[in-house]
């Protein structure tokens, strides 16, 4: 597998079997290959785009399963992020709506969520999918994946799947998801094997590995048994969900922060992407409640992004100003900062 590290923060290693957007470049064609380059210069800070390539939806925030090392279960203080209602049906055409009429090429409808927990929650992917999305990302842990809905997810147009697994083992599953290692392994495999059978050629597939200290002695064995199964293995860096989570509990062995790269600290997301949680619109996943620019059903995603403040927002990380904005600063000690010891 080919190693690269690409992500907003270099918090994230992709191991590839193949370049997967060159992949869905001949598959999709000539408008996700121009969304792509366009994705680089703005990945880049040299070009604004007038709508955001990317609407990444936090549907609620409600999940199955436990993991100690996710915000859902660790932090306190979010409250205000924290919803079990869910973005309602009308809501969520008008999201559409507003993207189709911009050409907007790209979603996600995960957050701090299990989507699949949502029985009809393939209807999402096929909505976008009809209205010319051309990108469509589900990240999921794998638990509610049966046959029925494999089927269903195949033919609905997503481009992309990646299962979060954090474990090579049962032991480690437990303790790292607390769920059932076996069940997750055999719903993915038979995910991985209709596709086969049926000759689809999306979505892409990969598995994901969050390391933090109770799962970091089983990276190899993950990584041997996913890459010749899976497009992609990614490992992933634990990243504090807030300062609360600074502590030592979760950091592996090789990770205590970097924090000489604090200053140069720089943030692509408000380039590509808007939030939408809760209510909230924001330029981009963080769960400060500072970086609230709008509110769905009150303001168009076009005001949004082209605010005062959204400008602003991309001028400080383009110049690499990111510590004038309060919530920034929090954030880029949040991911590079040293942990913090209980007291
Ligand atoms: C929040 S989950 C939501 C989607 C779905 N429930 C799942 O587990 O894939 C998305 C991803 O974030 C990862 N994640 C959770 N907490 C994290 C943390 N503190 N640092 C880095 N990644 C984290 C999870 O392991 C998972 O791969
Ligand atoms: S399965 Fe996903 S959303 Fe649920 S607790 Fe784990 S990481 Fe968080």
């Amino acid at each position: 597998m080919h190693k690269k590290i690409y992500t907003t923060d270099n918090r994230v290693q992709h191991f590839n079997k193949v370049d997967v957007n060159e992949k869905l470049g001949k598959i999709i064609g000539k408008k996700f290959i121009k969304y792509r380059e366009t994705w680089d210069k703005v990945n880049k800070y040299e070009l604004e785009t007038d709508f955001p390539l990317f609407i990444q939806l936090d549907m609620d925030q409600v999940c199955n399963l436990t993991c100690g090392h996710c915000a859902l279960n660790s932090v306190d203080n979010l409250s205000d992020f924290y919803s079990s209602d869910k973005l309602s049906w009308e809501d969520y055409k008008s999201i559409i709506a507003e993207g189709e009429e911009h050409s907007c090429p790209s979603i996600s409808h995960t957050g701090f969520n299990e989507p699949l927990l949502d029985k009809d929650f393939e209807r999402y992917i096929e909505y976008a999918y009809q209205h010319n999305f051309i990108d469509i990302f589900l990240l999921t842990n794998g638990t509610l994946l049966s046959e029925k809905r494999a089927k269903r997810i195949l033919d609905s147009g997503l481009t992309r799947i990646r299962f979060s697994i954090d474990a090579a083992s049962p032991e480690t599953f437990k303790s790292v998801r607390g769920g059932k290692y076996e069940k997750v392994i055999k719903n993915i495999e038979r995910f991985l094997d209709l596709q086969e059978k049926g000759g689809y050629k999306l979505p892409v597939t990969g598995v994901n590995f969050c390391k933090i200290n109770l799962n970091e002695h089983e990276v190899e064995m993950f990584h041997a048994f996913w890459e010749d199964k899976v497009d992609m293995v990614s490992v992933q860096s634990f990243i504090p969900a807030d300062s609360e989570q600074r502590n030592l509990q979760f950091y592996p062995s090789d990770n205590f922060g970097d924090s000489h790269l604090i200053d140069d600290f720089q943030c692509p997301q408000p380039y590509q992407r808007v939030v939408l949680r809760n209510k909230n619109i924001t330029p981009c996943c963080s769960l400060d409640t500072r970086l609230t620019l709008g509110e769905i059903g009150k303001d168009t995603i076009y005001d949004v992004w082209n605010s005062e403040e959204m400008i602003e927002i991309r001028r400080i990380h383009r110049n690499k100003e990111h510590a004038s904005n309060p919530a920034c600063k929090v954030c880029a000690e949040r991911i590079h900062g040293i942990p913090v010891l209980n007291s």
